[in-house]
């Protein structure tokens, strides 16, 4: 690719070196399927973030021509670009933090698992080359259905001998950011203020939102209630109807995906207190994969937050979420071991 890989040929490396200055630590993040929906907007953001130095962006179609265009955002970041499966271990070679955003996305009538078939094999290969590649990279996975592969990636990972649970984190930021957004909505509040735990997984009722654990501390009526559990979990539907066969959330899920990675660097960097929620390996359910809020810290996730006290309606919805996503992480656990 073009732009600043035909700087540093040039010039060696002194113009990477000379860019990557500034104070901060410098984190090295790759984000494969940068060409895409989610790849572009999340390519562009990252290259904002000041915590940025190196961003690699791989793609199997178009990583050259976004790569371009990125790289003459006049910002911090080093940006270069890989074409290709040929070029998926240099892509991936010395990364701190990996953004998965590859994968075909859903159109009107699918649900999440309609995509298993595709984006299980993607997730598989890019994962393996994770393992070889930057084994201690701290892996945001975002192609759906995260339910199935998150734990796809878990079993690859094992299968390399790689696997640390703490570095491997399904995306669910997109839920809580839609919650706050709803919920403030109803309280007439800046959703900046509020804070909705999210907990469970990524698919229709696995998506639990406890709203009885709103900051600030806010009482909604049964009514309220129902409207609000419905459109959190109903979000992502929402918007792929709304593109009408264009595809799904893509602007939204860029913003939630940097706010995650964001918080997943600063925890990498040693900040204390960076808690987010996140489907991850734990063990405050039955199940060996759960959604709750986890504690980023130099290791990715260094703690894993039980739920707390649940109401009886969360109580009953955190029933229903663990029955579908039993099934959802043993397809995707199968889906290796078979
Ligand atoms: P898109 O089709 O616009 O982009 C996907 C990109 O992945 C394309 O550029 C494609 O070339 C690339 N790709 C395909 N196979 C690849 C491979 N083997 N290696 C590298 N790149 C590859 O889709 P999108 O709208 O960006 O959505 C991507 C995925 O994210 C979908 O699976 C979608 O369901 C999921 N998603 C998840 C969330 C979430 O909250 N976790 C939110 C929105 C979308
Ligand atoms: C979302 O929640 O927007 C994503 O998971 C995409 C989808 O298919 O709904």
């Amino acid at each position: 690719c073009p732009s600043n890989s035909q700087m540093e040929e040039s010039f060696g490396l002194r113009s990477a070196n000379c860019r990557a200055k500034g104070g901060s630590p410098g984190f090295k993040v790759a984000i494969l399927g940068a060409a895409g929906g989610i790849g572009q907007p999340l390519a562009m953001l990252m290259k904002m973030n000041p915590l940025v130095s190196v961003l690699h962006l791989y793609d199997v179609v178009n990583a050259p021509g976004v790569t371009a265009d990125i790289s003459h955002m006049d910002t911090g970041a080093v940006v270069r670009g890989f074409l290709g499966q040929p070029q998926l271990e240099s892509a991936l070679t010395g990364m701190d933090l990996v953004i998965i955003p590859a994968g075909v996305p859903r159109k009107p009538g699918m649900t999440r698992d309609d995509l298993f078939n595709i984006n299980a094999g993607i997730v598989r290969t890019l994962c393996e080359g994770i393992a070889k590649c930057c084994p201690r990279a701290v892996v945001n996975l975002i192609s759906n259905p995260v339910n199935s592969t998150v734990p796809i990636a878990a079993e690859v990972f094992k299968k390399a001998g790689t696997y640390d649970p703490k570095r491997l984190l399904g995306v669910t930021m997109l839920d809580v950011v839609r919650a706050n957004t709803f919920v403030a909505e109803v309280l007439g509040l800046d959703p900046r203020e509020v804070d909705v735990p999210v907990v469970g997984g990524h698919a229709g009722v696995t998506i639990l939102p406890l709203l009885s654990q709103v900051k600030p501390p806010s009482s909604f009526t049964p009514d309220e209630v129902e409207y609000l559990t419905n459109r959190i979990q109903n979000g992502g539907t929402e918007v792929v109807e709304a593109k009408a066969g264009a595809g799904s959330a893509t602007l939204s899920m860029a913003y939630s995906a940097v706010k995650f990675a964001d918080a997943c660097l600063r925890g990498l960097r040693g900040d204390a207190g960076v808690v987010e929620c996140a489907f991850v390996a734990s063990e405050v359910t039955e199940l060996p994969f759960f959604a709750s809020k986890v504690r980023l810290g130099r290791n990715g996730a260094e703690e894993v937050f039980q739920l707390g006290p649940l109401n009886e309606y969360e109580r009953v919805g955190l029933e229903k979420a663990k029955k579908e996503l039993a099934a959802s992480i043993q397809k995707g656990i199968s889906f290796i071991r078979k």
